[in-house]
């Protein structure tokens, strides 16, 4: 069974990286859109739905008013969206991810919309000992200011949840794919660039770490998932949206190869360890069982579309900083102080 799908969707962070391939999927189930985001990439990933989308340049620290009036539903994508930019900005950060998203979902209770879908991180399970494979039911102690605050933004959610508001929490893998607003600084996109340009891939440790994977457009079509289930099945729930567990090593090999079916030869190279592993697996099982989804994109099939996109379209400015969240954002900081992440206002 399914309930009737939102017919107005805001979406926070909406010119993202997911956002960006969420929107034109809201707008194929004929949602009519409004993204409020802070633009730090523009406008241009949006590009093929601008007109037919609502745009709201502003900060989810400081909700422009009547950003909700004729809302059904909220998809919460935007904040500082990696370790690098949270350690770099950590009151941002907080700010951000935590207090924000806090705030969002009272204005939302206020407002009187119900569902509210949340992007939050399996690096939430980073914390825990390797070697078991988690799932939604883990006691998570979250390492680092990214993941407390995603942590904090998951209870805030839940502590709100109840018979007139349904947040759902949706732990997200480390993403890869193809997306309008490329990143080239998630593991899998990073390999691809490193295969292009350095024809060498870096395998630190020797690469035998796990990591939970997704492909950017199965996370898209989680949270229309969870928009369009029956209340009773998601309302205050926590799924992860994996794909599947890989070792680095594995997503090396496979970009290798793919690349090298691409004319590209791709050397790999045995590096030190960094300071700073991470290393834990986490269970798909839950989304599947509760709603019957499934993240279908393997990182082979994914990588295989990445390799013709980028080589059809001409290569990317693989080396621009707008690739590398930290790099961007630490660049709009020094540039234009009043775009950088610690102003609260535009
Ligand atoms: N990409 C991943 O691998 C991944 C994995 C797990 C969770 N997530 C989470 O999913 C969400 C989306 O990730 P993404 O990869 O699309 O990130 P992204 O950095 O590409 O996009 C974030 C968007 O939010 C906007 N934004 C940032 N701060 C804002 C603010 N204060 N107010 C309004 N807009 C703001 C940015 O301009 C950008 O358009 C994030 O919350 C991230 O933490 C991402």
């Amino acid at each position: 069974m399914t309930a009737s799908f939102p017919s107005r969707v805001l979406v926070t962070g909406g010119a993202g990286y997911l956002g960006s391939v969420l929107v034109p999927m809201l707008l194929q189930r004929g949602s009519q859109v409004r993204i409020v985001d802070r633009f730090y990439w523009g406008t241009e990933p949006l590009a093929p739905v601008l007109g037919r989308v609502e745009l709201v340049h502003g900060d989810v620290r400081d909700l422009p008013a009547g950003v909700l009036e004729g809302v059904d539903a909220v998809v919460h994508l935007a904040g500082l969206s990696n370790d690098p930019t949270a350690e770099w900005a950590p009151e941002a950060n907080w700010q951000m991810n935590a207090v924000a998203t806090e705030r969002l979902a009272e204005a939302c209770r206020a407002a009187g919309v119900r569902r509210l879908t949340y992007g939050s991180s399996c690096s939430i399970y980073d914390g825990l000992p390797g070697g078991r494979t988690y799932d939604e039911r883990a006691e998570v102690a979250p390492r680092g200011a990214y993941a407390t605050s995603k942590k904090y933004g998951e209870e805030a959610l839940q502590m709100l949840a109840g018979p007139d508001f349904c947040p759902v929490i949706l732990r997200q893998a480390t993403v890869y794919g193809y997306s309008p607003r490329m990143r080239f600084d998630l593991v899998v996109n990073t390999f691809l660039k490193d295969a292009l340009v350095r024809g060498r891939l870096s395998l630190h440790g020797g690469g035998w770490m796990w990591r939970p994977l997704v492909d950017v457009s199965d996370v898209a079509r989680a949270h229309v998932a969870c928009l369009a289930a029956p209340e009773e099945a998601v309302r205050g729930e926590v799924f992860n949206v994996v794909h599947d567990n890989y070792q680095i090593r594995q997503l090396a090999m496979l970009v290798a190869g793919s690349a090298q079916l691409f004319g590209h030869a791709v050397a790999l190279d045995e590096a030190p360890l960094p300071s700073l592993v991470r290393d834990y697996r986490c269970s798909a099982r839950k989304l599947h069982d509760r709603l019957g989804f499934e993240a279908t994109v393997t990182p082979l099939e994914s990588i295989a579309d990445m390799l013709g996109r980028l080589t059809e379209a001409g290569q990317p400015e693989f080396s621009h900083p707008r690739y590398y969240n930290i790099a961007w954002m630490t660049l709009l900081a020094d540039v234009q102080p009043h775009l950088a992440p610690f102003a609260s206002v535009i």
